[in-house]
C-alpha cells in the first residue's frame, strides 16, 4: 500500500504568522527520504493554505509523484493544467468548511467534473474523483473516464472517534456521542463494510483505489485490510504528530544557541 502526504498544514501553520516559516517546500526531501511514495496538496480556491507559488515550486522541485487536489472551477483546471502535476484529484469545496466535508457529488454535477476531467486528460494528467464509498458515484465515475477515486474515510474515522476516544467532530451532533456503544460499534462495521465493497467495485471496473481523510495512527490498521486499496492519502495527523515528535529537538538546539 502506498502512501501520499498532504502537506497543507504545513502551509496552515505558515499562514497563521504570514511569514515564510514552515515552507512546504522544505518538507520535500524530508519526505523522499522517509519513504513516503507521492506528495499530495490541495490548491483550494481561497488559497487559504498552498498558494500557487507554492503549488508550482512543489511540482517543479519534488523527486515524488504530485496528487494535486482541486475544485473542478475553469479557473482552477486552468492552472493545473499548466502545472501539469503527476494527478489531479477533484474534491469538492466550500468557503465556509474547516476540511473536504463529504466526496464529490459526481451526479449533480455530472456536467463540470466531465468537463475538467477532459480538460485534465488533453494535457495528460491522470484523475481521481474523490468520492464517498457509493456504488452508483462509482459506477459513474468509471463512466465519466477517471483513472483513480480516492473513498472518503471521514465517516469511518470520525465513528472511530466516538467510539474509541468520546470525540467527535464538525460532522456528527453532540447527539451521535452519546449513542450507545453496541450503536456506535455497528456503525464502525457498517462504514468499514462500505468501504470494502465500494473498493472492490470500483477495482472489478479497472479503476484504481485509493482512500484518505481523517486516518490517523489509530484508525488505520483495519482500512490495511482492503485489499484492493492501493493507496492512502493522509495529512493531519501525520503533520500534528511530527511536532511532537520535532519538539524535543527544537527545544534543545534553541537552548543550546541560549548557553
Ligand atoms: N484526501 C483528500 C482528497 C483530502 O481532501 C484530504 C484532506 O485535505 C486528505 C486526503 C487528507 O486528509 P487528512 O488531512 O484528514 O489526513
Amino acid at each position: 500500500m502506498k502512501l501520499g502526504v498532504n502537506i497543507d498544514h504545513i502551509a496552515v501553520l505558515r499562514e497563521a504568522r504570514k511569514i515564510n516559516d514552515p515552507d512546504p517546500v522544505e518538507a520535500l526531501g524530508i519526505l523522499k527520504l522517509a519513504g513516503a511514495d507521492q506528495v499530495t496538496i490541495h490548491l483550494r480556491e481561497d488559497r487559504r493554505h498552498i498558494c500557487d507559488e507554492d503549488a508550482e515550486l512543489i511540482v517543479q522541485k519534488s523527486q515524488l509523484p504530485v496528487n494535486l487536489e482541486c475544485s473542478t472551477q475553469s479557473e482552477i483546471i486552468e492552472i493545473i493544467c499548466r502545472l501539469k502535476p503527476h494527478r489531479a484529484t477533484l474534491v469538492p469545496e466550500k468557503r465556509e468548511e474547516v476540511t473536504t466535508e463529504g466526496g464529490l457529488d459526481i451526479i449533480t454535477y455530472e456536467e463540470s467534473v466531465l468537463t475538467a476531467i477532459e480538460r485534465l486528460h488533453a494535457h495528460e494528467i491522470e484523475v481521481s474523483l474523490f468520492i464517498d464509498p457509493d456504488l452508483e458515484a462509482i459506477t459513474r465515475s468509471d463512466a465519466l473516464g477517471a483513472d483513480w477515486i480516492e473513498l472518503h474515510t471521514g465517516t469511518y474515522a470520525n465513528i472511530y472517534a466516538m467510539l474509541f476516544s468520546g470525540l467527535h467532530n464538525s460532522r456528527h451532533s453532540v447527539k451521535e456521542l452519546e449513542l450507545p456503544r453496541h450503536t456506535l460499534k455497528t456503525r464502525l462495521d457498517e462504514s468499514l463494510t462500505a468501504l470494502k465493497t465500494a473498493a472492490s467495485h470500483a477495482s472489478s471496473m479497472g479503476l484504481k483505489v485509493a482512500a484518505g481523510h481523517g486516518l490517523n495512527y489509530q484508525n488505520v490498521e483495519a482500512i490495511l485490510d482492503i485489499d484492493a486499496v492501493e493507496e492512502l492519502n493522509i495529512g493531519q495527523s501525520i503533520v500534528a504528530r511530527s511536532v511532537f515528535t520535532g519538539l524535543e529537538r527544537a527545544v534543545k538546539e534553541m537552548k543550546a544557541l541560549i548557553r
